[in-house]
């Protein structure tokens, strides 16, 4: 059965009404949905916000659901220059920022596990790319109200591929953003829960996929950014993608 994680409850929720046939379990404060979107065997949850958090979320889905892919998304800071607010990104790898276990081991590597890279399944990967670019280019005009995608700036969004970067620090000044970026170069954005979530799954052997919304550039505008994009806009993406990808599910990626 297919995993719908969201960092997000906003964007869980609007999946969740899609949802048929549903039942509610619940373990540990959290509760998932199981059911059928559009004819295909899900289960739905909200992750909580932080890595320890979401890796509860995640280890208590993959102990109690025969889950054999599992796609998380949610909103992240742009990091990387040029990316705007209502870009996409789809993970190829997700690393945490905050790992440190130096010098017992190199800085980010998560001990034990001998690497600080987890990389997304590339079919899941590919799919997603399609259902945002579809998305982006088809259906997010008609579903997300004018006055808001005006007041981002949104035109087309770009779809990116590249490394997530997840650590329990909200981003919110422009040197945070210069510092992450010399430290990791290559991080296209910032959230704070994919790679808790992408190491769960590496260590159960399930494939995973992350697909990331821009709320915000991570910078001091982020406190109100990200707020308005998770209230207003981030739910038509997670369901709008979703039903694209679901769509393309049985062609080549
Ligand atoms: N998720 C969305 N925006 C973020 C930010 N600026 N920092 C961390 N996580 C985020």
């Amino acid at each position: 059965m297919l995993a719908l994680v969201s960092a997000m409850a906003e964007e869980l929720a609007s999946v969740i009404d899609s949802l048929s046939e549903v039942t509610v379990h619940e373990f540990g404060r959290r509760q998932f949905h199981s059911g059928r979107f559009h004819g295909v065997e899900v289960v739905a949850v909200f992750s909580r916000y932080g890595k320890v958090a979401a890796a509860a979320t995640v280890t208590q889905l993959l102990a109690s659901f025969p889950v054999d892919r599992l796609i998380f998304g949610g909103v992240a800071g742009g990091v990387q220059p040029g990316l705007a607010i209502g870009d996409i990104v789809v993970a190829t790898d997700l690393i945490q920022h905050d790992m440190d276990a130096s010098p017992l081991f190199p800085r980010y590597e998560v001990p034990l596990l001998g690497k600080a890279r987890f990389a997304t399944d590339p079919t899941l990967r590919a799919g997603l790319v399609a259902a945002a670019k579809m998305f982006a280019e088809h259906d997010l005009a008609t579903q997300v109200a004018h006055a808001e995608r005006a007041f981002f700036k949104m035109t087309v969004p770009r779809v990116v591929e590249g490394m997530v970067a997840s650590g329990d620090k909200f981003f919110a000044s422009s040197a945070g953003v210069r510092d992450l970026r010399e430290r990791l170069p290559g991080v296209c954005c910032v959230e704070m829960e994919g790679a808790a979530v992408a190491q769960v799954c590496d260590e159960y052997g399930v494939p995973f996929a992350v697909v990331r919304t821009i709320s915000d550039s991570a910078d001091e505008n982020s406190v109100h950014d990200f707020p308005r994009f998770a209230r207003e806009i981030a739910r038509h993406y997670s369901r709008g993608v979703l039903l694209r990808y679901l769509n393309l599910g049985s062609l080549p990626p």
